[in-house]
């Protein structure tokens, strides 16, 4: 099997943790047979400095011709005062757009090795596995109409679902709770929002088709205190577009840092994966991003676009087995932490040194598997 990948490293730190993931890919399809070649692309505001839009041409085509897309991340301070549709953040938009996937799946889990990282209690975050399924293509994000009045004093957003595409990101969280604890939780507002009325009887109709799955449903609110006062009551969370960017952003604080989350988005013609995490203006170009949720994110390609099922196990082994030796980048170093003392015996590593690591680590992970079921 031959993929080719598309890499959009981006802005910040985002070309430092893709070169860490592509690393780890290189290193993972190689180890099970297969051929792979990395193209490398402008997005964002790389793209605005040297073509003048934030998604080139060339960028979209390359990405739809690929067999997947990989991300670092888009947006920088010194494009601020930008409309948002010149933004970095607007080429995001307009590719998310271009390959049509509409479930971004987010996992949130709280690694054992690093509790500390979390302002939670530990026995708060004991076992918290949550899976954020965003819709991705609709919602305030896209709706119309948008814009600032002719006086610029006023400004408008549009909130709008059709019930089809509801209903096609709910079966993807159903489908999902299927291989997972069977459990989704619908996250809306529908004591006030119309949308989220036709999003709750939605979702409740399409869950007559999985009987296995418990749904229950939760306001957006009430599920930003649950989150983080008991993160391991949920299983699946299923949501519109602006409320699970929130939300997700929120579960960074049960993996420790934002620096932890992966993302994969799909159900288009092209699958895109792509950390959490922004570009952090503020530590890029020092080498100290953390680039396990880039990590993660090539993980789930390895899952979603190569069915590399077992690769992707293995790179998800390997994270966790470099983070229980006391490997840490700088977001997850005892400064961060709650308990100075108990990061004592962590070693903080560099981006790159964090990715060596994972690679040498799957490698073993492979090779110990291997050697068990050769004997
Ligand atoms: C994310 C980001 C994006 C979003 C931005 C960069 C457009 O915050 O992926 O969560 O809002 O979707
Ligand atoms: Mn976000």
């Amino acid at each position: 099997m031959r993929l080719n990948i598309t890499v959009l490293p981006g802005d910040g730190v985002g070309s430092e943790v893709t070169r860490e993931a592509v690393r780890v890919l290189r290193t993972v399809l190689d180890l099970y047979g297969y051929e792979v070649s990395f193209e490398e692309h402008a997005i964002g505001g790389v793209a605005i400095r040297q073509f003048g839009t934030p998604l080139p041409d060339e960028t979209k085509h390359a990405c739809t011709n690929s067999h997947a897309v990989l991300l670092g991340a888009v947006g920088g301070p010194e494009f601020d005062s930008l409309p948002p549709g010149q933004r970095p953040e607007s080429g995001l938009l307009a590719l998310r757009q271009a390959l049509g996937g509409f479930a971004n799946l987010r996992p949130a889990i709280a690694y054992a090795a690093i509790a500390d990282c979390s302002p939670l209690r530990p026995d708060i975050l004991k076992g918290a596995d949550i899976l954020f399924v965003r819709e991705l293509l609709g919602g305030i994000y896209f709706g119309e109409p948008r814009g600032f009045d002719a006086s610029g004093a006023a400004a408008h957003n549009t909130m709008r679902y059709s019930e089809t595409e509801i209903e096609r990101v709910a079966h993807v969280a159903f489908r999902q709770a299927r291989m997972r604890h069977r459990k989704v939780t619908s996250v809306d507002k529908a004591n006030v929002l119309e949308t989220s009325q036709l999003w709750r009887k939605t979702v409740t109709r399409v869950a007559r088709e999985y009987a296995e799955i418990r749904l229950d449903h939760m306001y957006v609110d009430a599920c930003a205190m649950r989150l983080i006062t008991h993160p391991g009551s949920f299983d699946v969370v299923v949501t519109e577009n602006l409320f699970g960017d929130i939300l997700s952003d929120e579960a960074a604080v049960i993996s420790g840092s934002l620096g932890m989350l992966a993302s994969a988005t799909i159900g288009g013609k092209v699958d895109l994966y792509e950390p959490v995490h922004g570009s952090a203006p503020d530590i890029a170009g020092r080498g100290i991003a953390n680039p396990l949720g880039a990590i993660a994110s090539a993980a789930m390609l390895l899952r979603h676009s190569a069915g590399l099922e077992q690769g992707a196990q293995d790179v998800e082994d390997a994270i966790r087995e470099v983070l229980d030796k006391g490997f840490r980048t700088a977001d997850l170093s005892p400064q961060h932490s709650a308990d100075p003392q108990r990061g004592r015996t962590k070693r903080v590593v560099s981006t790159a040194e964090m990715g060596a690591l994972v690679e040498s680590t799957v490698a073993d992970v492979v090779d110990r598997r291997r050697a068990y079921h050769a004997v």
